[in-house]
């Protein structure tokens, strides 16, 4: 039996005795599916994967998409996007300062990322932590009069980041060429999401992708994200994980921000990262 403890009072828990790299039995995987709905970050320690069996774990979620930035897909498996700093005869082997502000995966997307998870390959010596915000306790807390104003609202987003559009920025969105931005258009979401596991409301990617409200005039709209955001992001909703070697981390992106922070280019790290979306069509 695998052991479960809390990572912090604010989210995150940990699974401890539990081998990803033979297939679970229905019954191991909802006990991982409820620590990971539990939880919203679940750490699986203590992994060593080849990329076919970390896939067939992800599958177990959903279906695995690839990422809009394509250039660095792992050889022969697209659906494992390769984070790292670094470099082979001067070439990057994968992505660097992947998303160093608070966003949910594919939210510029019309079907979002359900479910982002992290296998941990190399750790930096210093830092390297994923940023985390539980946007179940940010909803809960915020007055009724503010529930009640945006139970309805929907957002618009588009790729990026609503608060440094500079593509040159260590903290704005990854720049993309000419053709993957051809695939990004605007599409809407609900402010306040109901989560299709726990039926618990979150608020949903106040930060990152998120850029006016529909029927509100543009500034009205982006300061109450604004608004929104400064109350979501306070230190009494955060976490910080610090990754070791062979760690499975999975979030969810319904029920949480998250933000990469910025390592020393040096200083080697690399992740591999695969991304399940939501089913398509499902109620937002
Ligand atoms: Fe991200």
């Amino acid at each position: 039996m695998p052991t479960k403890r809390r990572l912090s009072d604010v989210l995150g828990v940990a699974l401890e005795g539990i081998d990803l790299s033979r297939p679970l039995s229905d019954a191991e995987f909802r006990e991982v599916e409820q620590a990971f709905w539990d939880g919203q970050v679940l750490a699986i320690k203590g992994q060593r994967l080849a990329p076919e069996q970390y896939l067939a774990f992800a599958r177990r979620f959903g279906r695995p998409e690839p990422h809009v930035i394509d250039q660095f897909h792992y050889p022969g498996h697209p659906d494992i996007l390769i984070l790292s700093n670094v470099k082979r005869d001067g070439k990057p082997t994968g992505l660097a300062d992947a998303g160093s502000y608070f966003h949910t995966d594919y939210s510029y997307l019309a079907v979002p990322a359900r479910v982002t998870m992290l296998y941990s390959i190399e750790v930096p010596k210093k830092g390297g932590n994923t940023l985390f915000a539980n946007m179940y306790a940010a909803y809960d807390d915020l007055p009724a009069a503010t529930k009640r104003r945006i139970a309805d609202l929907v957002v618009l987003h588009h790729y990026g980041n609503r608060d440094d559009l500079d593509e040159r920025s260590r903290t704005a969105a990854s720049p993309l060429s000419d053709d993957q931005k051809r695939k990004v258009t605007w599409v809407r979401h609900p402010l306040v999401r109901t989560h299709y596991g726990t039926g618990r409301k979150a608020l949903y990617a106040v930060s990152g992708s998120s850029f006016e409200i529909e029927g509100m005039p543009r500034g009205e709209g982006v300061a109450l994200l604004d608004e929104l955001k400064a109350h979501a992001l306070q230190d009494k909703y955060r976490f910080s994980y610090a990754y070791d070697v062979g760690d499975v981390v999975l979030w969810d992106d319904l029920s949480t921000l998250h933000s990469a922070t910025l390592t020393d280019p040096d200083d080697p790290r690399t992740l591999w990262r695969i991304t399940v979306k939501e089913p398509a069509g499902s109620p937002a």
